[in-house]
């Protein structure tokens, strides 16, 4: 399984105008007058910023753009990434920041904790084909549908228990009790209700899944999707990995020789006990378009399950008060699997990568 290949960007392309007015109008509710703060790293298209911004003024927004440099590492050093203040600074002006560059980040969770909106059209090495991801995965889908069963399925692990999840002869359960399941839509606004739903928003829709403090997982997990941890890229092992969890932490890394070597040296040479604390996170990917790209998508490609390991505690500020201890950790990093069997309590939800569509 190799990561699939987009079309790079080379121009501006029509197309990414009705995209960015739907980011804009349906998902961000952006109004006249409000202040939207645009950041991005050396690594987006002009014509990318561009279009965001040209197209915020148009709808008469208060815009302005500020550029660094690319941060060390990729989304996986996020939590540690240092930013420099006067970006840090501007986000404190701003009603509706779109982020291209930070990610996890104590300035963003600052800003979403007074009552500003985030959205995070991507990041990292995927800028230079952004433009592609967001045209095929929001103007040629269709984000309302996504958004309505990202909610349904929300609400069906609201509703229980305990996750299991199977790949393979692997079988991980998940204790999920208590534990608000999340629509991961991609919105803010909801145009249904015509009321605001999120505060921070990743896109492309939709991830519905669940975050997951401390102590929760035990069994084993095959991965055959990508695994987020390098600095630099993503990848996705030739032969799946198998990662075996005991109460919330990672206790053994098997399988793929390659990949199970490079990943548990990471590890070693990382010395940071809250990179082992996982999953943090539980998504299903429902877009019909997205593909296992170096671009976030890739944790919305339909049918397979993402989770998260490591830090909990920056992306937690959207969680409920008293879920549990959310870990921290230098890192976050990230595992995909593209098959799986997904049960809440007895209600299937997954077989085999397919959704249940008798149940969203
Ligand atoms: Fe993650």
């Amino acid at each position: 399984m190799a990561i699939e290949v987009p079309d790079i960007g080379m121009r501006l392309k029509p197309d990414l105008f009705p995209t960015v007015q739907i980011i804009y109008r349906d998902m961000c509710n952006l109004r006249p007058g409000e202040r939207v703060l645009i950041i991005a790293d050396a690594r987006a298209p002009e014509y990318l910023i561009a279009t965001f911004h040209g197209v915020a003024m148009m709808m008469g927004g208060d815009v302005a753009v500020i550029e660094g440099p690319p941060p060390r590492g990729g989304a996986t050093y996020q939590p540690s990434a240092t930013w420099s203040p006067m970006i840090a600074a501007a986000s404190r002006e701003a009603d509706l920041i779109i982020d291209f560059a930070v990610g996890y980040a104590d300035f963003i969770v600052e800003a979403v904790k007074r009552g500003a909106r985030v959205f995070s059209p991507g990041d990292g090495i995927a800028l230079p084909y952004t433009d592609d991801v967001l045209i095929r995965t929001i103007l040629h889908t269709d984000v309302h549908a996504i958004r309505r069963r990202a909610d349904r399925i929300a609400e069906l692990f609201s509703a229980a228990s305990l996750c299991t999840m199977t790949t393979g002869d692997a079988v991980l359960e998940v204790d999920i009790s208590g534990i608000k399941g999340m629509p991961g839509s991609g919105f803010l606004w909801d145009p249904d209700s015509e009321s605001f739903r999120d505060a921070w928003a990743f896109a492309p829709p939709a991830q519905p899944g669940v975050l997951i403090p401390e102590g929760r997982a035990t069994g084993e997990v095959l991965v055959d999707g990508t695994l987020l941890y390098h600095p630099v890229y993503h990848a996705a092992p030739p032969t799946p990995l198998r990662l075996r969890f005991d109460r919330g932490r990672l206790v053994d890394i098997g399988g793929d020789p390659l990949f199970a070597g490079r990943l548990r040296t990471w590890l070693d040479q990382l010395g940071d006990e809250g990179a082992f604390k996982g999953p943090v996170h539980l998504n299903l990917g429902i877009n019909p378009n997205a593909l296992l790209t170096q671009h976030p998508e890739w944790e919305r490609v339909m049918g397979s399950v993402t989770c998260g390991m490591g830090d909990l505690s920056l992306l937690g500020v959207i969680m409920e008060d008293g879920a549990g201890v959310l870990p921290k950790s230098t890192v976050h990093w990230d595992w995909t699997t593209l098959r799986p069997t997904i049960m809440l309590d007895d209600v299937l939800l997954v077989k085999d990568g397919i959704i249940n569509e008798d149940v969203c």
